[in-house]
């Protein structure tokens, strides 16, 4: 029985700056990655115009984020660093899969519900279709890990059931292809041309929350810039906020139990635990009877220490665009390659005349 290769891809918009909660909950878990996997990370440039059709300046978003990845320690050479949109096959997988995936299945997405609000008619259809999209960047590689917060669960289980439709509708153009895979699902053996994608959930801190209001998620869209850690913030930033940050009036417990109903302890306790590589249970042995003064000062020497030759980096990068920008088209060659041979395929499967 013949096995998928294994291939990492995720993607991260270019919306808005990142934060805390971008760098612990997800690129951290990018660069964890890349030691033992190939990888491709892609700034969704294409995903953007959903949120919003013009931008002020879409270019300097797409390069801060790749800037991101590479000064948080994501290898561009070793690895795939690019721009969606510099990739085409991209938005053309995702014509294929419009025409495999239902309407019903995109209108139990909860993410477009939120986001279209009460004025669905007036929602764009690329915001309808975005699962469509992000089905296809993953597939057109047929990567089969893809690390993401819990939000982009519901979106992955998606890009499986496209994967396997497509699988299925096109079975025997497949075997006549001599294309697919003979893989297991479940039980059942399945022909696939496309591997059934893993989510790849979790890592140091899933979930950093807002520091103005430890039951809502940090966020780029929040009012309060004091809610989140930017990573573009200095030091005076960062401590600023950390100081101002929301907390109780108790003091830290000894163990993790006594985090229960205290979302704003659980909230620092964790973003320390997960910057010191630390397990909260940890950072609670160190810091349990002491109160927020004592805390706080090590959370922010913490915060800066880690974070501060990160911010550094980034700026480097951003200042020298010409830099970045050969990285992402070297990028967006190497993947394009790779895309480009699956497409042929697909091309091939569906029966389009080459
Ligand atoms: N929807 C993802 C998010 O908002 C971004 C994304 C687009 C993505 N395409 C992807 C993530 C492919 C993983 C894989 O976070």
């Amino acid at each position: 029985m013949a096995e998928f290769q294994p291939l990492v891809f995720s993607g991260v918009q270019p919306t808005g700056n990142l934060h805390l909660g971008n760098y612990l909950g997800a690129i951290r878990k990018f660069v964890a990655l890349q030691d033992e996997h190939d990888c491709i990370y892609c700034v969704v440039d294409l995903h953007a115009l959903t949120a919003q059709l013009v931008h002020e300046d879409m270019k300097g978003q797409i390069r801060s984020i790749a800037a991101a990845f590479i000064a948080s320690g994501i290898d561009p050479k070793k690895h795939i660093v690019f721009n969606q949109s510099a990739v085409p096959q991209h938005a053309e997988l995702a014509w294929i899969f419009n025409c495999v995936a239902r309407i019903g299945w995109m209108n139990r997405m909860t993410q477009f519900k939120d986001k279209a609000g009460k004025d669905r008619e007036n929602a764009s259809l690329g915001l309808f279709a975005y699962p469509s999209l992000m089905a296809a960047d993953i597939l057109v590689y047929r990567a089969t890990h893809v690390p993401v917060g819990d939000d982009q669960k519901q979106h992955l289980e998606l890009t499986r059931d496209i994967a396997q439709k497509f699988n299925i509708d096109f079975s025997e153009h497949i075997r006549r292809t001599g294309l697919g895979v003979d893989i297991v699902v479940g039980e059942e053996p399945v022909h696939a041309y496309f591997p059934p994608v893993e989510p790849l959930i979790g890592g140091p801190a899933p979930r950093v929350m807002s520091l103005r209001d430890g039951t809502k998620k940090m966020s780029k869209s929040d009012a309060s810039d004091l809610s989140r850690i930017n990573l573009m913030d200095d030091a005076d930033a960062i401590s600023k906020k950390f100081r101002k940050a929301k907390t109780d009036p108790d003091a830290l417990p000894g163990e993790t139990e006594g985090l229960a109903g205290r979302p704003e302890a659980d909230n620092l306790v964790g973003i320390y635990a997960a910057l010191s590589d630390r397990t909260k249970a940890d950072v609670l042995a160190e810091f349990g009877g002491q109160q927020f003064s004592v805390f706080k000062p090590a959370l922010i020497d913490l915060a800066v220490a880690t974070l501060s030759p990160i911010t550094a980096e980034m700026r480097r990068l951003m200042d020298d665009t010409r830099h970045i920008d050969a990285i992402l088209r070297d990028g967006a060659e190497r993947a394009g390659a790779r895309a480009e041979k699956t497409m042929n395929e697909v091309r091939d499967i569906v029966g389009f005349l080459r």
